[in-house]
C-alpha cells in the first residue's frame, strides 16, 4: 500500500475522522513526510470525506504549505496580532541571529527551518511558537535561546 496512505489511515484512527481533527492529522504528515505534498492533500480529504480545497485552506492557514523538503525541526513563530504585540519580533529576530537563516529558509545541515504560522490559540501565553508539535509559550529571546541551544544539542 502506498506508505502515505496507510500513514494518513493511522492518523485519521488515532485523531479520528471529523473535519475538526484535521489540524492534528496535518501536523501528523508534515512530521512524518516533513512536507505536505499535494498527494496528501487529496489523501487527507478522502479519508475524513471533505473537499481537498479545505484542506488546502487549512493548510495554507497553518503555513503547513511546504512544497519542498523542511528541516527536521520546524519553527513555526506566530504572526496574529497577540503575539505580534507580544515580542513576536524580538523572537524572530533571536531564532533568525542564532540559528543565521531568514524566514522561510532551512539551516544547511537540515536541521532547522523557520516559518511563521497564524494564531495558534495560546494568545493567552503570548508570544507563542510551535517546534514540531510542541507549543513554546510566554517566549523572551532568553528562554528562545535556551529552547534552541536545547534542540542544536539534538
Ligand atoms: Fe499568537 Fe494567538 S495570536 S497564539
Amino acid at each position: 500500500m502506498d506508505p502515505v496512505q496507510d500513514l494518513i489511515k493511522n492518523l485519521a484512527s488515532q485523531h479520528g475522522r471529523n473535519r475538526t481533527n484535521l489540524l492534528p492529522i496535518l501536523q501528523g504528515v508534515v512530521e512524518q513526510e516533513k512536507y505536505l505534498s499535494e498527494h496528501s492533500m487529496i489523501e487527507i480529504a478522502r479519508e475524513l470525506d471533505m473537499p481537498a480545497a479545505d484542506v488546502y485552506g487549512t493548510a495554507t492557514f497553518y503555513s503547513f504549505l511546504e512544497y519542498q523538503k523542511m528541516g527536521t525541526y520546524i519553527i513555526r513563530v506566530c504572526k496574529t496580532i497577540t503575539c505580534s504585540m507580544k515580542g513576536k519580533n524580538q523572537i524572530l529576530l533571536t531564532i533568525e541571529n542564532m540559528l543565521k537563516i531568514g524566514m522561510g529558509e532551512t539551516t544547511p545541515d537540515g536541521k532547522f527551518s523557520l516559518l511563521q504560522t497564524n494564531c495558534l490559540g495560546w494568545c493567552h501565553k503570548a508570544p507563542a511558537m510551535l517546534i514540531n508539535n510542541e507549543v513554546y509559550t510566554e517566549l523572551t529571546p532568553e528562554s528562545v535561546r535556551d529552547i534552541l541551544t536545547q534542540y542544536l544539542k539534538k
